[in-house]
């Protein structure tokens, strides 16, 4: 789906309020799965407001976390509170924060991986330029990881730790939503289109997810 630039964050937390609501028509409760990236953090303000009219209890986990302190710039953990709950985190809702640095990155993935659901209702993915989803970055091993549910891996723009949910938690999901937004993403999203090799572009995992696009980033394709 593409939405103008100027309507894509609020658009896009409007569909993922709608496969939300969705899921709670038939479940106690939906598991969310919560990327990182300016862009998301432009939509989790709007997702905020649209969650004040859903009725249910949802579980929000994050799919990848820099190893970071909680306060730190970089936090996914910081972006969501002071986004999606910066009123507040709501008595039918729980966040379970991924890393903090009580762990060393491998132990928080082992804890992490003992907590997630078996079939995540939604998983939010944003396509970084690189084409990397989560923490799963072109060209690196972690990519065919089938056994992990969590593991820990490296930036390679500047060597930090994280700590992501892998390519099998990922296939693992009932519906997947992919963000891409700004002329930044549009190269990435041509290759995207053409190259199959997920170890080039891992956002090729998630080819067959529901993408929300703005017009800046669809400049080179036409994703429908
Ligand atoms: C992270 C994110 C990452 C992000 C993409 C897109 O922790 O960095 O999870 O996968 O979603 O890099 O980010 P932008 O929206 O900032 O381009």
């Amino acid at each position: 789906m593409i939405f103008e630039d100027g309507d894509w964050a609020m658009k896009t937390a409007g569909v993922i309020a709608g496969q939300i609501k969705q899921t709670l028509l038939t479940k106690q409760h939906c598991s969310v799965f919560l990327t990182g990236g300016l862009g998301a953090a432009r939509v989790y303000a709007f997702l905020r407001v649209e969650l004040e009219t859903c009725i249910g209890s949802i579980h929000f986990f994050l799919g990848d976390e820099r190893c970071v302190p909680e306060n730190h710039a970089d936090s996914n953990y910081r972006m969501i509170l002071k986004t999606l709950f910066s009123e507040g985190i709501g008595k039918s809702q729980k966040l379970y924060k991924m890393y903090d640095e009580t762990h060393t990155p491998e132990v928080a993935a082992g804890i992490y991986e003992s907590i997630l659901p078996l079939v995540p209702d939604l998983i939010i993915l944003g396509l970084g330029d690189d084409g990397h989803i989560a923490s799963l970055f072109p060209g690196q091993s972690w990519i065919e990881e089938n056994s992990r549910m969590v593991i820990s891996t490296v930036s390679p723009f500047n060597g930090q730790k994280r700590v992501t949910i892998t390519k099998k938690v990922i296939e693992s999901a009932d519906k997947i939503i992919v963000l891409a937004s700004g002329k930044g993403k549009s190269r990435i999203l041509a290759e995207l289109a053409d190259n199959i090799d997920i170890a080039a572009i891992p956002g090729r995992i998630v080819i067959n997810g529901l993408w929300l696009l703005d017009e800046s980033a669809n400049q080179e394709i036409i994703i429908d």
